[in-house]
This record gives C-alpha cells, structure tokens and sequence, in this order.
C-alpha cells in the first residue's frame, strides 16, 4: 500500500478468477460506482480482452468514473502502481483465467475479491485462485489478502449454505456478503445503468448488498493499513 503526503493510501484491489462469468466485472464496476459515490476518488483498470467494464463506465449515463484499459501483464506489472496513486481506490477487472495477466494484478494488488458462483466446481476454480494469492502472497511480506465472495447465488437453494460450510472447512477467507442473482442486476450494463441509479424493490435490494460489499472492502483495507 502507498502511502501519500495527506496521509490517506491508495488501495488496489484486484477482482479475478480463472472462471468465466462469476461476476468479475459486475463486482468491479458497482464497487467503483460506490465508493465513488461515497467521496473517494476511484479509478477502475479494465485487464480483460473482451473489454466489459471499460465500455460500461464509458456508457453510464448519469455518473463518470476514471478507468484505463490495460491488458499486458508487463503493464500491469509495471503500471497499475503509478496510476493507482492518483486515486483513493484502484480496481482491476480481471481477464478470465489464472494468467500472466492476473499473476501481475495479484503482484499489485492489496486485497484480491475472488467472485465465485455457489457450485462445486465454481468453487473448485475460486480454490485455484486463492492457491494462487498465496502463493504470491508468502513473496510479498502478506500481499494480497485474497477473499472469496459468494456471487449470483439464488435464492431458495441450498447451494449457498453448502458453498459456505465448504469454504470454512477448508478454511477460506469469504467475504460475509453474498450477492444474490438478480434480473435487475443482469440488466443493468444493457441499462447504461448500475443497481444504484435503478429503481424498484429488486434494484433496492441488489444496492444494499453492493453496499454492505463495499463497506466490507473498505473494513478489509482499512484493517490492513493498521495492521501494516
Ligand atoms: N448478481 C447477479 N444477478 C444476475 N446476473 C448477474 C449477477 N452478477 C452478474 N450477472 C450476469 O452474469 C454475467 C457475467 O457477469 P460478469 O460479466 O460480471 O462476469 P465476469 O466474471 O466479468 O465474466 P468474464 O469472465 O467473461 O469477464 C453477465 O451477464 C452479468 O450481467
Ligand atoms: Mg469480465
């Protein structure tokens, strides 16, 4: 973590997983759109290929956030430091897959969210994931703190419950918040939206776990700064 004149620290935070689909960049973008919304400066680093969350900041119709597209991994070796320390908060979307690229955000990173669908195999590649922030980890004097959250988890099964009791017997860091699988949460990159500027019970709903995820993330950060 840097640390800056005015006493505040850049916070990167990378959001990867080898698979694809758990809600990488949909974590990315409300998380930036949050904390933005709460005072901070926030930059977003988009690293995947297919461009997702680059083109939905650029859309968004009500709200401009700072992102840059950056895929190499010699870049985002070298890079995500200097660009970081504009900001408060740095989030990089990671690319599907456990790459160059997303062993270089790991090199970067603070804190590592691991997006994960409640399933055994989702979790199985979550697992990789977090072996992965480890192992980078024990070279980095205890950089990343990696964390797995629970996403598009439906509600009314037991998936949830069962991903859970697993992740804690196998001694998992998780994140306490779970993000639900929504309608109105798949709509909105089509929206030009995030679940924070829609309206409707389902859109409230999906805000208040985006909220409690990014009070959590600040928590997690915030702990670590002490501990450092
Ligand atoms: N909580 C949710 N409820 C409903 N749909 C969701 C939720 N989170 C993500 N999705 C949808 O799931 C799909 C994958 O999400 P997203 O693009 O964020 O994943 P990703 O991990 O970034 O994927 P990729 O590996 O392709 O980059 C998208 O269609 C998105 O709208
Ligand atoms: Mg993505």
């Amino acid at each position: 973590m840097q640390h800056l004149e005015h006493g505040m620290h850049v916070a990167i935070l990378g959001v990867v997983n080898q698979k694809g689909g758990c809600a990488k960049s949909t974590t990315s973008v409300h998380l930036a759109y949050w904390l933005q919304s709460q005072g901070h400066t926030v930059c977003l680093i988009d690293a995947d290929a297919q461009r997702s969350s680059s083109i939905w900041l650029k859309g968004l119709i009500d709200t401009q956030i700072p992102y840059q597209v950056m895929q190499s991994p010699d870049d985002l070796r070298t890079k995500i430091p200097a660009v970081a320390a504009e900001y408060t908060y740095c989030i990089v979307d990671g690319p599907a897959g456990l790459s160059d690229a997303t062993k270089a955000i790991l090199l970067r990173a603070d804190l590592a969210l691991i997006p994960c669908q409640p399933t055994g195999v989702d979790l199985r590649s979550a697992a990789d994931a977090i072996r992965l922030a480890w192992k980078i980890r024990k070279a980095r004097q205890g950089l990343p703190n990696a964390q797995v959250l629970l996403s598009r988890a439906v509600t009314g099964t037991r998936l949830k419950d069962e991903a859970i009791a697993i992740l804690k017997k196998a001694k998992v860091p998780t994140c306490r918040t779970v993000i639900h699988q929504r309608q109105v949460v798949a709509d909105t990159f089509g929206q030009r939206a995030t679940v924070f500027d829609l309206a409707g019970r389902s859109a409230i709903a999906a805000s208040a776990e985006f909220e409690q995820l990014g009070k959590e993330v600040v928590m997690l950060l915030t702990g670590q700064q002490r501990s450092a």
